[in-house]
């Protein structure tokens, strides 16, 4: 169990073995094409979270589920490396989740078969409710039962915490829950879906994006926080007031896990008090580093790394 000396976060949802191919060409239906390696990373949008947020230096409990087999215990291993709280529930009858990546021309395309994180309940979360309590920032994404995920937010709401969804991947969510984050963070993607606007993908004007941010602010949101790739990230809070962080230029080794980093610098700076201008600065920084190296978790930046990124890079 954890001891409250600091800013400490909490991080809820998925962990997977990741198999991850580099592929030259996406193959056609009927197709068989030759790759030539693959490799088996860990990953999971909560456990590449609760990873960056511990390399960010922020003290990090992770609350999740595994299967009783090889790749769980790897997944343990690899938080137990980076010092991370693991409230981990052990389901024998389930495999740990997986991933299939499929990394080509600097973008992915993943499959995610959730194992034990599609059976995670509210009352295997409620055991360990004691880091919820602890914590100053709870981050959530949807690689979990939904169901779940609402659960949780409804009782970090009443403990009075700061929550920050990552709807990742997206889906419709039930808006009882938006007045009580403090901010939702998707993608356009994840934002086309959640607000009904589809022309955000087609159009790359601001006009487009605003006005579907505006839609979730009307539900009751009181930040919205949409991350763009390249282009950095916007944000807009319940007046209507807008900024925007733009991205920095990098040499992209791989993209996978940089929305997490991007969601993990954030709460960790949300943890220590930051301004949410700060906090996106902060967030487009770590994530841009994150962009550089391969797999998920180890491309996660170290806290100097970021640090003088930000005061020497332009
Ligand atoms: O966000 C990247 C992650 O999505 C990968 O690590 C994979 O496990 C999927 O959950």
């Amino acid at each position: 169990m954890i001891g409250k000396q600091g800013p400490n976060i909490v991080v809820i949802g998925s962990i997977n073995m990741d198999i991850v191919i580099e592929t030259p060409v996406i193959p056609e239906k009927g197709e068989t094409i030759l790759g030539s390696e693959m490799k088996l990373l860990p990953g999971g949008k909560g456990a590449n979270q609760a990873v960056a947020a511990s390399r960010l230096g922020m003290e990090t409990s992770f609350i999740g589920a595994i299967g009783k087999d090889r790749f769980g215990e790897q997944m343990q291993q690899e938080l137990n490396r980076h010092s991370i709280n693991q409230a981990l529930t052990v389901m024998p009858e389930e495999k740990t989740g997986i991933a299939s990546i499929w990394i080509h021309d600097q973008d992915n395309r993943i499959v995610v078969i959730p194992g034990a994180n599609g059976k995670i309940t509210w009352s295997d979360i409620e055991l360990r409710k004691s880091y919820i309590d602890r914590s100053d920032v709870v981050l959530l994404q949807l690689e979990i039962p939904l169901d779940t995920v609402v659960e949780c937010i409804k009782y970090a709401h009443g403990a009075g915490k700061k929550i920050i969804l990552n709807p990742a991947p997206a889906q419709s969510l039930p808006e009882e829950i938006y007045p009580m984050l403090y901010s939702l963070t998707p993608n356009r993607q994840e934002l086309s879906v959640l607000a009904g606007a589809p022309e955000i993908l087609q159009e790359n004007d601001f006009t487009a994006l605003y006005a579907a941010m505006r839609k979730m602010i009307d539900k009751g949101l009181p930040s919205i926080m949409v991350t763009l790739g390249a282009d950095g990230a916007v944000h807009m809070n319940a007046s209507g007031h807008t900024f925007h962080i733009p991205g920095r230029k990098m040499d992209v080794t791989d993209t996978t896990g940089a929305g997490d980093c991007f969601n993990a610098a954030l709460a960790v700076s949300i943890a220590k008090g930051l301004s949410m201008e700060q906090a996106a600065e902060y967030a487009v920084a770590a994530s841009a580093l994150a962009v550089t190296k391969f797999g998920a978790q180890n491309g996660m930046p170290e806290v100097a790394e970021v640090t003088r990124f930000m005061e020497y890079a332009f």
